[in-house]
């Protein structure tokens, strides 16, 4: 709604700058396609004029009028603008006193206003979203000095003014100062008390403005009153110009006959002697205050349902202004809303356009996802920024799938069988793992462990001989070196078991050994002996002897043995009685049979047998001699 009376504005604006004939393209001169200068000069050259304008920056103190710039007569294109929005008011007076916007406190509303020969467009923008400061502009040419007023409540914000002054500028009032742009900017603390002395106590009876009429006229010479024929005469006032709030109105005089009193034309009086029409005020009970309802803001949302907000004031017009007062005054009245709902367009809003996708993953925590997107109101898809980015359904989820399955999972078979003929097995891995492929939710892989091995046959075996050993025997030794043996046999296996072959058949093959040495443990030292030598006699108590040694693990002659398990190295034998032995068929044939002996022929076996008795004793005798040897 206001940004159309802002369209509104704006070609109002352009058709007050463009719209005149003079810009016109057809040209200026309505025929020779001329454009009229900045200056107003047809087909000119932006020399006849010069632009003045400048920035009031000055920091003020005091809250109320103060002067920012005066702008001479003749000035056109004025245009002075608050930089930004702030809570100061421009004002606006022409130079004889006349207060044409914002004069004596009271604010007046945006829009046209009158004054110094032109009109201005004075505007405030309302709008919250908006930062614009106050301004007024108007086309000119002025026709008296213009003052420019700010009233001060908060920091000066800058107010920007500029305004196109012509060069022969004879027509009114110079400038005060040296008139450069800007120069003509003051800081008018003294101006703004002049014109707050029109706001209080001169109300009443000056109505806030000194007299229009110039006083720097010298009067005329007059006859005396009583010789004219035609007098001045107070014949009754004006109307009132306001019907409530204090209006004005002026005596009227009229040219009379001094005699008949009859109205005769005015050019019969003398002007000079015309009194000046005297003021006096009227109507002066206050009009009804009404609410003064400002123009609404923009909404406070682009779309969807937003507040907007005006002003409403409650005013009363005295004086031919408009003042502010309590709202207390407008009580008798309704109260207009100063907010209200607002929607420029429904928003754009979200819509989803798929259903969800299937789970990314058919066991464990995958995704889904699905289409969203933003409509406008007319159901285009838009940009996702042109919707409230807080409500938008997500558009990817996470998804539990329930637990992966297990599975067992195994290789080939291998291919060796473990056997090389007949039945053998072959094996495979089997393992239980996770399954991500498998939809069933199991917990395990359950008891049925595929097996891991299978039988196999690669054929009957052919009969094969083969030596076949059995275990070895215990060593012979308890200590030191022994040796052990073991069984080796020649057999023949086949299908119906083993026979035991004759050796030979086996000969063609490396034969195992059946021997071995071994040792269980080391022995330490020991005794050893000899034999016992032969008894030293036959009879009645001979000895014999054995050599007896102590000997070390490696055979060597050591002291190390024990000398209480030495074994005895001498003892006697034949301890019987000798007793000849009485043989009928051996005796001595002869008498001197102790001769042969002696004589050594018992070795003869003729001498044996005849004295075979004696002879039979000797070898007993040598025997004793030869172990003594
Ligand atoms: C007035 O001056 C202000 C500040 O330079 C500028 O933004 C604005 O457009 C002017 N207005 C006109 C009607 O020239
Ligand atoms: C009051 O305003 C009207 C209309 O703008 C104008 O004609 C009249 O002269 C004004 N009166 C005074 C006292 O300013």
């Amino acid at each position: 709604m206001l940004s159309a009376l802002a369209m509104l504005m704006l070609l109002w604006l352009q058709t007050l700058f463009l719209g005149k004939p003079w810009a016109q393209t057809l040209g200026c001169d309505e025929y020779l396609g001329k454009v009229m200068d900045r200056c107003g000069v047809c087909g000119g050259d932006n020399t006849a004029c010069r632009l003045v304008s400048g920035q009031f920056k000055h920091s003020l103190t005091k809250v109320g009028y103060h002067k920012i710039v005066e702008i001479p007569e003749g000035a056109t294109k004025i245009n002075i603008t608050e930089m930004v929005k702030s809570r100061n008011y421009l004002a606006l007076r022409s130079r004889s006193g006349r207060s044409i916007i914002n004069g004596n406190w009271a604010i007046d509303r945006p829009g046209r206003y009158e004054g110094v020969g032109t009109m201005f467009t004075y505007r405030r923008p309302n709008e919250i979203s908006s930062t614009a400061g106050e301004s007024f502009v108007a086309e000119g040419p002025t026709n008296e000095i213009l003052d420019v007023f700010m009233i001060y409540q908060q920091p000066n914000p800058d107010i920007h003014y500029e305004f196109i002054l012509p060069l022969d500028n004879s027509r009114g009032p110079q400038l005060p100062t040296d008139g450069g742009a800007g120069g003509n900017a003051v800081n008018g603390q003294g101006v703004t008390d002049r014109y707050d002395g029109y706001s209080g106590s001169n109300q009443g009876s000056q109505g806030g403005y000194p007299s229009l009429v110039p006083d720097n006229q010298l009067p005329q010479p007059q006859p005396p009153r009583w010789q004219r024929e035609y007098n001045w005469k107070l014949t009754g006032t004006t109307d009132c110009s306001a019907t409530c709030g204090k209006g004005s109105r002026y005596s009227v005089f009229n040219c009379v006959h001094r005699v008949t009193h009859a109205h005769v034309s005015e050019t019969l009086c003398d002007r000079a002697t015309k009194p000046s029409p005297q003021e006096e005020p009227c109507n002066t009970e206050p009009c009804p205050a009404f609410w003064d309802i400002g123009e609404w803001s923009e909404c406070s949302r682009t779309c969807g349902l937003g507040m907007q907000h005006r002003q409403v004031l409650c005013r009363q017009l005295y004086a031919n202004r408009t003042l502010n007062v309590h709202t207390s005054r407008c009580r008798h009245l309704e109260r207009p809303e100063t907010a209200s709902t607002c929607q420029l367009k429904i928003c754009s809003e979200w819509q989803i356009r798929s259903e969800w996708s299937p789970c990314s993953v058919p066991c464990g925590v995958g995704q889904k996802r699905r289409d969203v997107h933003c409509l406008s109101n007319v159901g285009d898809v838009v940009a996702d920024e042109e919707c409230n980015m807080n409500l938008r359904p997500n558009d990817v989820e996470n998804c539990d799938m329930g637990p992966c399955a297990k599975s067992w999972f195994f290789t080939e078979w291998g291919s060796r069988c473990s056997a090389e003929c007949g039945m053998g097995l072959r094996t495979r891995g089997v393992l239980c793992l996770t399954n991500h492929i498998s939809s069933l939710p199991l917990e395990g892989c359950g008891s049925e462990r595929p097996p891991e091995t299978q039988v196999c046959n690669n054929g009957p075996c052919d009969s094969r001989i083969e030596w076949y050993t059995g275990p070895w025997s215990q060593c012979s030794a308890d200590c030191g070196r022994g040796t052990q043996q073991r069984l080796v046999a020649c057999l023949m296996s086949s299908v119906d078991g083993f026979t035991v072959m004759p050796q030979y058949e086996c000969s063609s093959l490396d034969k195992p050994l059946g021997q071995q040495s071994c040792e269980i443990k080391a022995c330490g030292t020991k005794w050893y002996h000899t034999d016992w030598s032969s008894c030293s006699k036959t009879c009645e108590g001979g000895f014999r002897i054995r050599e007896v040694r102590c000997l070390s693990d490696d055979l060597q002659s050591t002291e190390g043995c024990e000398e209480h398990l030495r074994p005895p190295d001498k003892e006697e034998c034949n301890p019987q009685p000798c007793i000849p032995e009485i043989d009928e068929n051996c005796r001595d044939k002869y008498f001197n049979c102790n001769v042969v002996v002696q004589a050594r022929l018992c070795v003869y076996n003729y001498y044996r047998n005849a004295c075979c008795a004696s002879c039979s004793r000797v070898p007993h005798r040598a025997s004793g001699f030869r172990g003594q040897r």
